[in-house]
């Protein structure tokens, strides 16, 4: 029936027909660029998982059109990035890029973007500044300053007044450390030293006998999803918990995918995130509920629900231009899409393309044999506070 009036529309229009029956039945593409090897595989692994997962909730059909994920690994190279991103639009016609597991990836390919008028879903990336390097960017991950400034205000109230950051050398890490401290000291604080900790395979253990001889309150850390449970090994191993000084961090430190292996360590570890797979929703229960079904018992973390919501954002944009996809079109549709995600409500701000999300305080606590993220305060409606270089 309504492709009966589109039809008659469209031949009152004088349009070819065929031509446009051709183009609406033509399957939607989306190249899909993540690391599934290297260091952040663990990150390919969640988002594809929850992309698959989307699309089997929610049929493969949007706008009339069949929705075609083709993935392909870029091991978390930025150059690999931004030349499977060029191929796929030049040689597969895909209307849409997404994933990019770290921020070098995201920033690979903002010229691709821009240049082929393509839109590219960041679902992993947190540095502040991705969104402004092309008009075709649209966030829907977080950003750290939403997650270390929260941190802070949390830290100076529970008198961890003196602290270090140990932080990954690179994009997040240093937007991390740089909010972390411009909170704490507006509250009141004082950052003792910043440490920072090579990008893939770090050795936290040097690292961590510097903060053990700083001796301070607390070390606030930022490591990108992989490293966790090494992390935590070391800092016992280094009797910094001994020496009663507290790890807090931006929820990546207790990352769900591999919090059941911390052990007792991570019990009593605040951090502050968007997203945790104990979130008190109905929403979130079914979503960790499939995931796990349909992943062997795999718990989703924050990577999963940015590329879940990544699809949920794309699939509503292509429904709102009725198929038609052109990318301006979509980014369009795309802006000021206000939902209720696994995480809570999120908002992608219709002005600068970024997330707008509640940002959680959580601690580490062992509920029926296992270890959650369990929520116990909120920082409500965050916008991104740095977008400077
Ligand atoms: C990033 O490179 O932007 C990144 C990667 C992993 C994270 C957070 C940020 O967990």
């Amino acid at each position: 029936m309504q492709r009966r009036s589109f039809a008659a529309a469209a031949l009152a229009l004088g349009a070819s027909l065929p031509g446009l029956a051709r183009a609406q039945a033509e399957p939607f593409k989306i190249g899909l660029i993540l690391p599934m090897t290297g260091p952040f595989a663990s990150t390919g692994r969640q988002i594809d998982a929850a992309v698959k997962l989307y699309l089997s909730e929610h049929g493969d059909k949007a706008g009339g059109r069949k929705i075609e994920v083709l993935l392909r690994d870029d091991a978390g190279r930025p150059d690999q990035t931004r030349q499977i991103a060029q191929e796929m639009i030049v040689n597969d016609k895909v209307a849409v890029i997404a994933g990019f597991g770290i921020t070098p990836s995201a920033l690979a390919v903002g010229p691709v973007a821009t240049q082929a008028r393509v839109p590219a879903v960041i679902m992993a990336a947190a540095t502040s500044n991705i969104v402004s390097k092309s008009p075709f960017f649209v966030r829907t991950s977080y950003t750290l300053p939403q997650t270390a400034t929260t941190m802070a205000d949390w830290a100076a109230k529970n008198k961890l007044k003196k602290i270090v950051t140990l932080v990954s050398d690179y994009g997040p890490g240093l937007d991390a450390e740089k909010s972390f401290r411009d909170r704490l000291l507006l509250d009141g604080g004082q950052v003792m030293g910043q440490l920072r900790v090579p990008m893939a395979n770090p050795d936290f253990a040097p690292y961590l006998q510097k903060v053990r001889d700083l001796a301070p309150d607390a070390v606030f850390v930022f490591i990108p999803s992989g490293p966790a449970v090494a992390l935590m090994k070391q800092f016992t191993e280094r009797g910094l918990d001994q020496a009663g000084i507290k790890l807090i961090g931006d929820g990546g430190v207790t990352d769900d995918d591999t919090l059941n292996e911390m052990g007792n360590t991570a019990v009593g570890v605040v951090t502050a995130f968007h997203y945790s797979a104990a979130h008190p929703s109905a929403t979130n229960r079914k979503f960790v509920a499939a995931f796990m079904a349909a992943n062997k018992g795999m718990r989703p973390n924050f990577m999963a629900v940015g590329g879940y919501d990544g699809m949920r954002v794309i699939c509503t944009a292509l429904e709102a231009t009725h198929g038609k996809g052109t990318g301006e079109a979509l980014v369009a549709a795309m802006k000021g899409q206000l939902f209720e995600s696994p995480r809570g409500p999120v908002l992608i701000d219709a002005q600068t393309r970024d997330i707008v999300q509640d940002i959680y305080v959580r601690r580490v606590e062992r509920r029926d044999g296992q270890l959650w993220n369990v929520e116990f305060d909120v920082n409500k409606g965050v916008k991104d506070s740095v977008k400077a270089d």
